[in-house]
């Protein structure tokens, strides 16, 4: 079978690697993929949000399969396309992607369906925020409703800083259009945590549990970044939890799906704040998580190209997911200046000395071959990924590779997964 995988980032290298493992798998292509990624599939010169070529391109490779990493192609539509000319696609329709391109849609669809999430109000008038601001007090969580980036967001600790926050987004229209609606809502305090599932509208099946370090620096400090490292499974999610989560979140999305007649095949990644052993879902994605989906892939047993192709084909009844009983940490390695703009092209050394690692696999997230050197070419660099008896010996691995690994200015948090050491 030939598979072809959209983007060039972390996740996009941990489901390439993953799925390069599976024995129906023949040949992968990758578009655009990066240095790590073009040693175990044919990466090819295309953007991801280039539905176009990339229909062409399935089309004239007589692909099997195509996967798609990030939001913004499934928000444009590329499934849809893909499906108008019958070709499998693994990922939701531009409707069921509204999910996550919307924070108002999926807010209201989670009031309709009754899915725990914090108390909130949409405004399209800033006097009207303003108004609200004032009435709650902080703190008080300002979103802009479209995709910004993870830019949109702000966690105001102050009533200056919420109205600071509604007057970037509102008057000075820094996330243009996608800032046109903006939702006010209640500051939850808590423990977060990643839980993906795979659906294909009728059954849905839970992965492994992880949790995202999103500050740049050590002990949650700086500005948020797309996500500093990861580790799975997260203990904050118990088994009780766990259950809680597909009771009270999963299955009544599943059926709210049903009910508006989307039909929704691909991953749906729930950000949840765990407040008390209770969770309440701060955001949906439409896709994998990055950099979880690095530690998840590292620790499924069973065939990924299996379980996705059932998925793309309605058939996930079919599947049995198996995880390793061992946990996995991948720390990110980014560039010098991160989350803002960052120097590039700087020599990589020490990736062949991990080549041989049983435990550890370092996935490339913003890399690119120059002179035959691999160089950085984004934020984040590496996802050094390892696996290990429990999440302090994993840790350990990955630190100790992290060790042969050397560019300038290159950065990581010190402290991935201390949290769930601690516990
Ligand atoms: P979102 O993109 O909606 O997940 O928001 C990004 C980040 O903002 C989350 O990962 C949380 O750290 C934080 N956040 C979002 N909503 C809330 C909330 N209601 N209360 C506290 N923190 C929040
Ligand atoms: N790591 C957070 C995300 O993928 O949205």
């Amino acid at each position: 079978m030939k598979v072809l995988v959209i983007g060039g980032g972390g996740r996009e290298h941990a489901l390439v690697w993953k799925l390069s493992r599976s024995p129906r798998v023949d040949k992968i292509f990758c578009a655009p993929g990066n240095a790590g990624i073009s040693e175990i599939a044919e990466c090819i010169d295309i953007k991801a949000d280039d539905i176009g070529a990339l229909l062409n391109f399935a089309r004239y490779e007589w692909i099997d399969l195509t996967v798609v990493g990030p939001e913004a192609p499934l928000t444009m539509g590329i499934v849809d396309a893909f499906k108008r000319e019958g070709l499998r696609i693994f990922g939701p329709d531009a409707s069921g992607a509204r999910l996550e391109g919307s924070k108002v849609f999926a807010k209201d669809f989670m009031l309709r369906y009754g899915l725990p999430t914090a108390e909130y109000k949409t405004f399209t008038s800033y006097l009207h925020a303003e108004e609200y601001v004032r009435l709650k007090g902080a703190p008080i969580v300002i979103k802009a409703d479209g995709l910004a980036a993870g830019k949109g967001v702000f966690i105001a600790e102050s009533h200056d800083e919420a109205i600071d926050a509604l007057k970037k987004i509102m008057k000075e229209k820094a996330f243009g259009d996608a800032g046109s609606r903006v939702i006010v809502e209640q500051c939850l305090r808590g423990e977060e945590a990643s839980f993906m599932a795979l659906t294909d509208g009728d059954t849905i099946i839970p992965l492994a549990t992880s949790q995202d370090h999103k500050r740049i620096f050590d002990n949650d400090k700086g500005p948020n970044t797309g996500g500093m490292g990861a580790y799975s499974p997260a203990p904050v999610i118990t088994h009780e939890t766990a259950d809680v989560v597909m009771k009270t979140v999963m299955n009544p999305l599943l059926k709210g799906l049903k009910r508006e007649g989307i039909d929704y095949k691909g991953v749906i990644y729930a950000g949840l704040m765990i407040c008390d052993g209770k969770p309440y879902v701060l955001e949906f994605n439409c896709r994998f998580g990055d950099p979880e989906t690095q530690p998840v892939l590292m620790r499924l047993e069973s065939d990924l190209f299996d379980a996705m192709k059932a998925t793309a084909e309605g058939r996930l009844k079919d599947i049995n997911i198996s995880w390793k009983d061992e946990a996995s940490v991948c720390v990110v390695i980014s560039a010098k200046g991160y989350p803002d703009s960052y120097e590039k092209g700087k020599v990589i050394t020490g990736l062949d000395t991990l080549k041989d690692e049983d435990n550890v696999v370092v996935f490339h997230a913003g890399t690119s071959i120059n002179n035959d050197n691999i160089v950085t070419s984004g934020g984040r660099v590496l996802g050094v990924t390892a696996i290990g008896k429990d999440i302090k010996d994993a840790k350990e691995n990955a630190y100790k590779a992290i060790d042969k690994i050397h560019f300038d200015g290159m950065h990581y948090r010190k402290d991935i997964s201390d949290k769930a050491i601690k516990r």
